[in-house]
């Protein structure tokens, strides 16, 4: 089939090559010309595993394209529309979305189906198919609505696209659910994924299933706040909880809470409609200040440590991205962190596998006593203790007589405390 997707970032790039993976024409399009000259080139201007292979193998098939013209990505029949939403205070950013929509009205084939992917507030699908029943009343035309949310992991983005847990195709007209059965049927042969729903339903199901997993993670959280007071460990109380099978052994794991481009931005998202709404405040809103709450709770434990004075305290800082297995920064724990102990502590030695150190500096708010490695053991040489803020690969197994005699701050709770106390390391966890 030939398809088109509207901006080329992690989402549309993603889905882009994925599609054209599976034997579609796809032309991928993004207004930002230095981005697309690099992806024609092959060039990713983000890490995601897999997908320079894939992009580049597609690119060399002749399957995959790229435009930052509309006029071309609007020559095929099926758009979908991953263009960014980006949080203001609260309300995402619908400024990019309505341009594309107007933009694919106008130079769009009149019988086009366009397939909303972006996150988009709640009724944002509905204005969208009314201005449609508009345009194609007064053109003649046949512009249909589909919604297809997104449900990948940065990190495994890839590996989830080809073997989605369910795929989500919310409209109200037969035409385009069959157009997106057909695109989708290789990753729904062994097992139906596909569950068709209304168009609504479908946008809430995105918001409603991110908003579950933040739960989780703040749920765990809270827990084990009790389990510190009460000398409990939490791990034992996750496996605990975790083997009751209503309530699943993933994504309770206790940490400094979660980050990224989607949890964050939904949860606001979905409080201001409930605002809209006139709903009283809930688990969603609790969601969010858990989150901040667990993270001032790990921040006093280490400015209130007795491994030296807060004023002259050397902190080396692992993990800087949001999660492992990515370069994303946004609403980044790690980064809050640093920001609250930045202006309270000695120094801050900052070290990342991945993270680009200049985008790093940019987003904080303190420089004068922030320093960069490029190896966790440098970052950590000079200093009292280390902060484990992202579980990467590379931080699981230490070379414990590196760093004998240190205080470990652990942010994830990845430690065996035992283990690396016969090194004179004290490791300091969440909930244990
Ligand atoms: C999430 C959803 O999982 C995905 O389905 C949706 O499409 C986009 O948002 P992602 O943002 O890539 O994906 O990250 P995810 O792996 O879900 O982790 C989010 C945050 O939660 C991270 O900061 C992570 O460290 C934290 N987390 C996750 C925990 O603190 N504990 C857990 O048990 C799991």
């Amino acid at each position: 089939m030939k398809i088109s997707i509207i901006g080329s970032g992690y989402v549309g790039l993603v889905t882009g090559a994925c599609l054209a993976e599976l034997g579609n024409q796809v032309i991928c399009m993004d207004k930002n010309i230095t981005k697309i000259s690099q992806l024609a080139n092959g060039e990713i201007p983000f890490y995601e595993p897999q997908l320079q292979d894939l992009v580049k193998n597609n690119i060399a098939s002749k399957n995959l394209h790229f435009t930052n013209q509309f006029k071309d990505a609007c020559k095929n029949r099926v758009i979908f529309v991953c263009v960014d939403t980006p949080d203001n205070e609260g309300k995402p950013d619908l400024k990019n979305f309505n341009s594309c929509i107007r933009s694919i009205l106008k130079y769009g084939k009149t019988n086009t189906l366009i397939v909303t992917k972006s996150t988009i507030p709640l009724g944002t699908n509905s204005k969208v198919e009314t201005k449609l029943a508009r345009h194609n009343l007064k053109h003649k035309a046949n512009f249909k609505l589909a919604s297809n949310p997104e449900f990948l992991k940065e990190g495994s983005a890839v590996q989830d696209f080809f073997k989605p847990d369910r795929i989500i195709i919310g409209t109200n007209d037969n035409s385009s659910e069959n157009i997106l059965r057909k695109i989708y049927a290789p990753l729904s042969r062994n097992k139906n994924k596909i569950i068709k729903m209304s168009l609504s339903s479908a946008e809430l199901t995105k918001y409603a299933a991110n908003a579950f997993l933040a739960t989780k993670i703040s749920f765990i959280n809270e827990i084990s706040q009790l389990s510190e007071k009460t000398n409990s460990n939490i791990h034992d109380i996750r496996k605990g909880i975790g083997s009751d099978p209503r309530i699943g052994s993933n994504f309770i794991y206790a940490g400094i809470g979660f980050g990224g481009s989607c949890f964050p931005k939904d949860l606001k998202a979905l409080k201001y409609s409930k605002q809209k709404f006139n709903l009283q405040e809930g688990i969603i809103e609790k969601t969010i200040s858990n989150n901040e709450i667990q993270l001032n709770k790990f921040y006093k434990k280490i400015i209130n440590s007795d491994v030296t004075s807060a004023k002259n305290h050397r902190i080396a800082i692992w993990g800087l991205t949001f999660k492992p297995e990515t370069d994303d920064l946004r609403e980044s724990v790690s980064l809050k962190l640093i920001n609250k102990l930045a202006s309270k502590v000695h120094s801050l030695h900052l070290y990342d596998p991945m993270a680009d150190y200049k985008e790093v500096a940019n987003l904080l708010k303190a420089s004068k006593n922030i320093f960069y490695y490029d190896d966790k053991y440098k970052a950590a040489k000079a200093c009292h203790s280390i902060v484990l803020a992202t579980e990467w690969k590379e931080f699981w197994e230490l070379n414990a007589s590196l760093i004998k005699g240190m205080t470990i701050f652990d942010g994830r709770n990845i430690y065996d405390h035992s283990y690396y106390m016969k090194y004179k390391i004290n490791v300091v966890g969440i909930g244990l």
